[in-house]
C-alpha cells in the first residue's frame, strides 16, 4: 500500500473532486461540442437527432467512460501500462498502444483547428472581421486564412506552446489549476452569448428548427452519427478517460463522477445549440452549412448583430478554450506513456512529444494551401489522419476496452474496484450488462457501418 501510495504520489493526483470532474469536462468539452455539434444536428433533423444523441450518451458513453476511470484508478497508470498489468502479457495491451498512437494521431490535427481558433480571436480583437456584408465573403476570408501557410503554423504552434505550458506544470499544478479556472469561464461565457442570441429579433425561429423533432430525416445512419459523434465528444476509445483516471486519489467516488462529467458534456452541447441557431436564423441564414458553419457562417452572423465584434471575440474565445483543455488531454495520454512506460521524466516526455506531434501535423496544417492538391482518394492529409483516428482507432479502441472489461478482466472485478471506497454499486447489473453486450454491439455496428 505504501508503495502504491508512494507511486501514485510521484505521478501526480487531482487535488480535489472537483478539479477531476473538471479536468475531465475540459477534455470531453471541446470542439466537438462547439463545431462540431451543431452542424451535425443542422444536418440531420434537429431534435429527433438530439434524442438519439442522448440516448447514446447513455446507453454507451456513459459505461465505457465508468470503465475507463475505473481501469485508470485500479491500475495508476498509462493505457498500455494499464492493459499490461492487467493481463500481462496477452493482447490486450495493444488496446493500449492503439490508444496512445490515436491520442498522437488526434492531437496532431486538433492543434491545427486549435490554432484557427486561437487565430481568430486576434483577428476579432484587431477588427480586421468587421466589414461581412455576406457568409460568402466570410467564407473567403476564412478560405484564404487556413491557406495562408506561415500564419496557420504560426497559431499551430502557439496553440501548441499553450498546451505544453500547461502540461510540463503537471496534473494538480498545470491541468487540474488550467480547467479550475478556464471551464467556469467556458460556462459563464455560454451563458452571456445565450442571452445575446436568445434575445435577437426572429430567435425563436432558430429554436423551433433545433428543438422540434423532424422524425423523417432519422434512419439507421443516423444512429451510427450519433453514436460517433457522442464518442468523440465523451472522448472514449482510446484511454484519454483512463489516464485521467489514474490520477485519481483511492478515495474517489466513481459513478457519481462519471455521470457529472457526462451531463456536463451533453449541457454544453445543448447550450451550444441555443446560441448557434437563434443567431444564424435571426440573421436569415441556412444553418445546413456543415463544417464551415462555425468559422465561415457565424463571423458573418457577428457583424450583422449589436455589438457583434465583443460577440465575436467572445465566441471565439470560448472556442479556443474549449480545444485547449481537451488538447491537453490528448497530450497527457502520450506524455504519461513515455513517463511510466520509458521511465522519462515529465519535460522530456512534454517537449520530445509535442514537438514530434506538431512536426506530424504541419501537412495537417497545410492541407488547405500548398498541400491542397495532394489527395490520395480524394482526401487531403487532414481529412485521412482524422479518418483513421476517428472513425477507426477510436471506435475499435472502444470496443474492444468494452469487451476487456466485460468479459476478459471481468465485470465482478471491476465493480469490486468500483466500491471499493464507495457505498454499494446499485447500478451494477445494469452497467454491467450494458458493457458485455449493448457497448460492444453498438460500436461493432458504428465500424461495419464505416464499410458499408
Ligand atoms: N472530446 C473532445 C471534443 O469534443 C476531443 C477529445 C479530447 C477527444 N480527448 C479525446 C476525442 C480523446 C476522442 C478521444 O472536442
Amino acid at each position: 500500500m505504501v508503495i502504491r501510495n508512494n507511486h501514485k504520489k510521484s505521478r501526480g493526483l487531482w487535488n480535489t473532486r472537483l478539479g477531476f470532474i473538471l479536468a475531465a469536462s475540459g477534455s470531453a468539452v471541446g470542439l466537438g461540442n462547439i463545431w462540431k455539434f451543431p452542424y451535425i444536428v443542422g444536418q440531420n433533423g434537429g431534435g429527433a437527432f438530439v434524442l438519439i444523441y442522448i440516448l447514446c450518451t447513455i446507453a454507451v458513453g456513459l459505461p465505457i467512460m465508468l470503465a475507463e476511470f475505473t481501469i485508470g484508478r485500479k491500475t495508476c497508470l498509462n493505457p498500455v501500462g494499464a492493459f499490461q498489468s492487467l493481463k500481462p502479457k496477452s493482447h490486450w495491451v495493444k488496446i493500449g498502444y492503439m490508444g496512445v498512437l490515436a491520442g498522437f494521431f488526434i492531437l496532431s490535427f486538433y492543434a491545427v483547428v486549435g490554432g484557427w481558433t486561437l487565430a481568430y480571436v486576434v483577428k476579432a480583437f484587431t477588427h480586421t472581421m468587421s466589414n461581412f456584408s455576406s457568409p460568402k465573403e466570410a467564407g473567403q476570408f476564412f478560405g484564404s486564412f487556413i491557406g495562408n501557410t506561415w500564419e496557420v503554423l504560426f497559431y499551430h504552434a502557439l496553440f501548441m506552446a499553450i498546451c505544453v505550458g500547461i502540461v510540463l506544470r503537471g496534473i494538480h499544478g498545470g491541468i487540474e489549476k488550467a480547467c479550475k479556472v478556464l471551464m467556469p469561464t467556458l460556462v459563464i461565457i455560454l451563458i452571456f452569448l445565450m442571452f445575446r442570441a436568445l434575445t435577437l429579433p426572429g430567435a425563436m425561429e432558430g429554436i423551433e428548427f433545433y428543438l422540434k423533432p423532424d422524425f423523417s430525416k432519422i434512419g439507421p445512419q443516423t444512429i451510427l452519427i450519433a453514436l460517433g459523434q457522442a464518442f468523440f465528444s465523451l472522448s472514449l476509445g482510446m484511454g484519454c478517460m483512463l489516464t485521467y483516471g489514474s490520477y485519481l486519489p483511492e478515495q474517489e467516488n466513481l459513478t457519481s463522477a462519471t455521470v457529472y462529467v457526462v451531463i456536463f458534456d451533453t449541457v454544453i452541447a445543448l447550450l451550444v445549440g441555443m446560441v448557434i441557431f437563434p443567431a444564424v436564423f435571426a440573421m436569415g441564414l441556412e444553418p445546413t452549412e456543415g463544417p464551415s458553419l462555425v468559422f465561415s457562417v457565424l463571423p458573418a452572423v457577428f457583424v450583422g448583430m449589436p455589438f457583434g465584434n465583443l460577440v465575436s471575440i467572445i465566441f471565439f474565445t470560448l472556442l479556443a478554450i474549449a480545444a485547449i483543455t481537451s488538447g491537453i488531454s490528448l497530450l497527457e495520454v502520450v506524455v504519461a506513456y513515455f513517463i511510466d512506460q520509458r521511465k522519462w521524466d515529465r519535460k522530456k516526455a512534454v517537449l520530445v512529444t509535442s514537438v514530434t506531434i506538431f512536426a506530424f501535423g504541419v501537412p495537417s496544417g497545410l492541407s488547405f494551401g500548398v498541400l491542397s492538391e495532394a489527395k490520395l482518394f480524394d482526401m487531403n492529409f487532414f481529412d485521412h489522419v482524422d479518418n483513421i483516428a476517428s472513425n477507426y482507432l477510436l471506435p475499435l479502441g472502444g470496443m474492444l476496452t468494452a469487451i476487456f472489461v466485460g468479459w476478459v478482466w471481468g465485470t465482478k472485478s471491476a465493480e469490486e474496484e468500483i466500491e471499493k471506497y464507495e457505498t454499494k454499486f446499485h447500478w451494477g447489473h445494469v452497467w454491467g450488462f450494458l458493457i458485455r453486450y449493448i457497448s460492444p454491439v453498438a460500436v461493432f455496428l458504428v465500424f461495419c457501418a464505416k464499410f458499408v
